[in-house]
């Protein structure tokens, strides 16, 4: 019997700029649905890819000097490599620059045209190149664009137009018909609402920008970028080429995954554009919520944008992966910090999932020379317990409510430590021996909840889960429904290599690294622009380069690795400076020392101490080396 196919999507991502934590959140939730539902027996496409196209992607490529596929290229590398580093399991990349994408967007315009709905006219309008979109002057909010708040310009040119307000019912009978096509249901209302206001006909068409799809039939137009990146949907699928095998196995799309800012392209346009070119419409838009940071919202000129490499590396991607769908109630915005991340991963990760996995594992291994138990048990409270686990983990997933499942596989880490705390499996083997039936008992129940909990987590947690699994003695497999179901645990086999899933995090030792190097213009948390880019001479200049002789030196309290310096740059007064060498050199040591200081730095706060400038070190596998100068020249002598 043919499996249902379940197609889901990401939005595809602009490539003016390197992939932050929105990005990331949006790629990760939709693999972990699209695991769960390999997992539940459904075959399963899901695609992601890049938006190359459009007038701000144009002008970033200006401003760095380069062609904008180059500029793609190179952020498309970075968005490989993420997708690596974090597991995701994507069938399919598409970026809007491939020939079977062309292909596919003229295809689309050619049914518009057939169809009556396409016609050339002029445009008169406000363009905001931060998203992409013109906006009608009543509109505007003071001045700027209404959903961003970005600068736009007049714009007035010819243009081709998509007649979409002959949408409008059309549009609204289909809301009405089917309740679940855009959830929540608070962005549902929001979408029938904006409809509801009428629709005017969309232009879609460029003359005055060269970087885009060239117009079919009049190439001194592009296609208009919004209307190019929502046919990737279908082109990816082969819609427009020959083999329309994909297309015609997995469209209409289950579940398009988008940011709440995208929705009206999503739920508005990208359904009419289907409707009249007589296609079917996707089932369902998911519009969720943003990250802010600190409970301000991200972007590049507040300089806060979550780029979480530093935390990857670190933590590994699953501490990510689950902090992303713990923390966010889906559809609800939430907010970034270091501190709810490390809370979060001690907590829940460390101690939770940890503890409880490496206790039970502990004496199972004591008990019954690294095996698990000869025999399995069938009743019990904490089956009763694993079971409900598992209906409400089904449901709470199948309504892609993360937070929900995910706690209630924590309720069943909970109740594995209870269960083992009550029946003390260290007293019965004091009281009846290794040879007891009843520890036995206790510990294949223990072996399989946490078995299903590692199942369970697997979506979310591909990593951890294998390597739970592996020290439950069961080779990683993909896992099937079968494996939801409780008994699934061998008797009597090898149990797997130990090891501490997640050790637990040195808070502090984190803060005083993380803030050191906020510090360094190339630090790990610095938001990366122009990547890759050479640095001109002017640029280097800019940087304020000088030689300091070291007064004070003492230890910050509470810290490892932070001293607090005073450093003589020849300005008539002491400099205080924060640096993260502490674990390689005695403070008292550094005192008449010359070193190298970076004078000109945005001062920053690290554990409380002001850092007025950065000094200047080789890093060896993280560990710190002074730079220092041959002779002993006057402090403040600029250093080329
Ligand atoms: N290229 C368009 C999408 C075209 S889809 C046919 C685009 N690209 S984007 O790179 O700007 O944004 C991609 C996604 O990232 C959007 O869903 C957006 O909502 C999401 N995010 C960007 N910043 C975000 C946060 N701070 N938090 C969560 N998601 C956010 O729009």
């Amino acid at each position: 019997m043919a499996r249902d196919t379940f197609y889901i999507t990401t939005p595809i991502y602009y490539v003016n700029d390197l992939p932050h934590i929105g990005h990331i959140y949006t790629t990760v939730v939709a693999d972990t649905v699209a695991r769960y539902k390999r997992m539940r027996g459904f075959d399963v496409r899901f695609l992601t890819g890049t938006d190359e196209h459009g007038q701000k992607m144009d002008r970033t490529a200006k401003q760095q000097g380069l062609p904008p596929k180059a500029l793609a290229d190179r952020v498309v590398s970075r968005y490989h490599e993420l997708w690596r580093t974090l597991s995701i399991t994507n069938d399919d990349f598409i970026r809007t620059t491939e020939p079977r994408h062309h292909a596919g967007v003229h295809a689309l315009i050619a049914l518009l045209k057939a169809k009556g709905d396409i016609y050339k006219g002029s445009y008169e309008g406000w363009y905001c190149a931060g998203c992409e979109a013109f906006f009608p002057e009543s509109q505007l909010v003071d001045g700027k664009c209404p959903d961003q708040g970005h600068p736009v310009e007049m714009l007035k040119e010819e243009s081709y137009f998509f007649r979409l307000s002959a949408y409008q019912e059309p549009l609204l009978r289909f809301y009405r018909e089917n309740p679940e096509c855009i959830r929540p249901a608070s962005r549902y209302n929001e979408v029938v609402r904006f409809v509801e206001m009428g629709l005017k006909d969309l232009s879609i068409s460029r003359v005055s920008l060269k970087w885009g799809i060239p117009w079919p039939g009049d190439p001194e137009h592009v296609v208009y970028v919004w209307l190019d990146a929502l046919a990737n949907y279908i082109t990816a699928l082969g819609f427009g080429s020959a083999d329309q095998t994909l297309y015609r196995r997995y469209w209409p799309a289950t579940l398009h995954f988008v940011g709440k800012d995208i929705l009206r392209f999503h739920c508005v346009y990208w359904p009419a554009f289907l409707m009249s070119a007589d296609l079917p419409l996707p089932e369902q838009v998911f519009g969720h919520g943003w990250w802010l940071r600190d409970e301000r919202k991200m972007s590049k000129s507040l300089g806060n944008v979550v780029r979480p490499d530093y935390l990857i590396e670190r933590f590994g991607p699953d501490a990510l992966r689950y902090f992303l769908l713990r923390e966010m109630t889906f559809g609800q915005d939430a907010s970034f910090s270091d501190e709810g991340f490390l809370g979060r991963y001690n907590a829940d990760l460390a101690n939770g999932l940890g503890n409880a996995s490496s206790r039970v594992l502990a004496m199972a291994r004591r008990y019954f020379d690294g095996k698990t138990p000869p025999e399995p048990c069938e009743e019990s409270p904490l089956r009763d317990v694993a079971e409900g686990a598992v209906r409400r983990y089904i449901e709470a997933m199948d309504d892609y409510e993360f937070q929900r499942a995910l706690e209630g596989i924590w309720e069943l880490l909970t109740a594995v430590d209870g269960y083992v705390n009550e029946k003390a499996p260290w007293a019965i083997v004091k009281a009846e021996g290794v040879t007891s039936l009843r520890v036995g008992r206790v510990l294949y129940n223990c072996l399989e909840a946490l078995r299903l909990a590692a199942v369970m987590v697997g979506p979310v947690m591909p990593g951890t889960a294998a390597r739970l699994l592996a020290q439950l003695g069961i080779t990683p497999a993909v896992a099937t429904e079968n494996a939801l179901r409780w008994g699934g645990l061998a008797v009597n086999r090898m149990l797997g290599e130990e090891g501490a899933l997640f050790p637990r995090a040195d808070v502090e030792a984190f803060f005083a690294e993380v803030n050191v190097d906020e510090s360094k213009p190339d630090g790990a948390t610095a938001p990366a622009t122009a990547e890759g880019d050479l640095l001109g001479i002017e640029e280097f200049a800019r940087m304020k380069l000088v030689v300091g002789q070291v007064m004070v030196a003492e230890r910050v309290p509470k810290s490892k690795k932070l001293v607090r310096l005073e450093v003589d740059l020849g300005e008539g007064s002491l400099r205080q400076l924060v640096a993260g060498i502490g674990a390689q050199y005695e403070p008292e040591r550094l005192i008449g020392r010359r070193i190298v200081v970076v004078a000109n730095l945005k001062p920053a706060v690290l554990m409380g101490v002001e850092s007025r400038g950065m000094l200047l070190a080789a890093s060896v596998e993280g560990a710190p080396y002074l730079l220092s100068v041959d002779a002993d020249v006057p402090p403040g002598t600029g250093v080329k």
